[in-house]
């Protein structure tokens, strides 16, 4: 297993993403799989780098997601483990890597859950995840017209494959947030 950089792992990130929503989506995800690695005893610098770097290739080839992330990552040094983990998050849209370990299910369901967490704090006076509860944010999943690019039904599937419950992910997802919600921007 290759070890953990995250000052190299942010440089690839900027060379293949200027778009600084980009940037701050990846950011989220990197916190959130922090944030749950940690939660359950997981090496929490490998899962919040899968995270950091799931949609490195998107900027360059939106039509062609994950389809040039291996060769971006093999020539970046990481192994087939971590490319992996990066295309089970596309699993059943764009790849049929099938999320399988519990980090590779954490991906599948928290990229998805953290746009909607992203939204929802940016409806609130505050325009941040510090002040964002759990109730609020089952409001917005449930209002389908809010943030209507979410697919819900990827969370829903997200949780049945961690065996979590919606709310469980949901706290993950915010308290993932709020521990670098500075540097996210939210
Ligand atoms: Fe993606
Ligand atoms: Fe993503």
């Amino acid at each position: 297993m290759f070890s953990p950089d995250r000052e190299r792992a942010l440089a690839l990130l900027h060379k293949h993403n200027q778009s600084q929503s980009l940037r701050s989506h990846a950011l989220a995800v990197e916190a959130t799989m922090r944030h749950i690695a940690w939660q359950w005893g997981e090496n929490e610098d490998y899962w919040a780098e899968v995270g950091l770097l799931h949609d490195v290739d998107y900027e360059e080839y939106p039509e062609e997601h994950l389809k040039h992330t291996p060769e971006i990552l093999q020539s970046a040094g990481y192994d087939e483990e971590f490319i992996r983990a990066v295309l089970a998050h596309g699993w059943g849209i764009c790849t049929d890597v099938k999320p399988e370990k519990r980090m590779e299910k954490a991906l599948y369901a928290a990229d998805e859950l953290c746009g909607l967490v992203t939204a929802a704090a940016y409806m609130r006076p505050s325009r941040s995840v510090v002040d964002l509860e759990v109730p609020s944010l089952k409001k917005k999943f449930k209002d389908k017209k809010f943030a209507a690019g979410v697919d819900r039904q990827i969370i829903q599937q997200g949780c049945e494959l961690l065996d979590i419950t919606l709310e469980e992910l949901m706290q993950l997802v915010i308290d993932g947030m709020r521990q670098n919600h500075e540097e996210i921007g939210v």
